[in-house]
């Protein structure tokens, strides 16, 4: 499919754990159109530096390897040059590495293309953390979705617990505390809400409530 810088792109933006993900496919579900989860371009770029013994802090050597990345998404499978990467990219030790990487500008850029691409007819729902202020400005349909940090470490405990991982409530907090103060510290698209957004703190809120906060958004962006 091509490419169309005029198809519609409602952003998702905030931080780790705060429901973007299920919410950010909750949304294109219901509208039928595409899903860019751009947090998952970061930690194949963590994953794949790691297999490669390439430095997390060695920005040149990341853009180059960046360049022979072959990522294909088919629902929940990420391919990755030939290899399956869904479980490990999905794991918390991941999802720090990935917020090491992002901080570095010269990374940022090298998926900065890619991430545009999946703007395509008849919509594009992106998820992220500078989805409405870098990647997609001119979207009319911007959220931001917070949730305090215990909330969000309260959830991941759970949805680990139900898979069967042994987890620890207070380590889950340390490294969502971590990557919070990384994510919103960096010098390079910092996670923030962009001017435009509607900032949903979805702490108190039902899955259902969010879901249709977004909706009428979505509506009053793009009818
Ligand atoms: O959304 P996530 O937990 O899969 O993201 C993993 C890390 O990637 C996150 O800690 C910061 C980084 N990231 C980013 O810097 N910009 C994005 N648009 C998405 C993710």
């Amino acid at each position: 499919m091509q490419h169309d810088p005029l198809a519609p792109v409602v952003t998702i933006d905030g931080p780790g754990g705060s429901g973007k993900g299920t919410l950010s496919s909750l949304v294109a579900a219901k509208l039928g159109w595409h899903l860019l989860d751009s947090g998952a371009l970061y930690r194949i770029v963590a994953v794949s530096a790691q297999s490669q013994a390439i430095d997390l802090e060695d920005e040149n050597a990341l853009v180059v390897m960046i360049a022979d990345l072959q990522i294909a998404f088919a629902g929940d499978i990420v391919d990755v040059n030939g290899k399956d990467l869904s479980d490990i990219i999905r794991t918390e030790e991941t999802g720090v590495a990935a917020s090491r990487v992002a901080a570095l500008p010269g990374v940022r850029d090298a998926i900065l293309a890619l991430q545009k691409s999946f703007q395509r007819a008849p919509g594009l729902v992106a998820d992220g953390r500078d989805m409405g202020t870098v990647v997609f400005p001119h979207s009319k349909a911007k959220i931001f979705l917070d949730a305090s940090a215990e909330a969000r470490a309260d959830r991941r405990y759970k949805q680990l617990k139900n898979k069967g991982l042994s987890v620890n409530l207070r380590d889950l907090l340390e490294q969502i505390q971590e990557r919070d103060a990384r994510d919103r510290g960096r010098a390079v698209a910092p996670l923030k809400p962009a001017a435009d957004a509607l900032i949903i703190d979805s702490t108190q809120m039902t899955i259902e409530e969010v879901l249709e906060t977004v909706m009428t958004e979505v509506t009053k962006g793009y009818s």
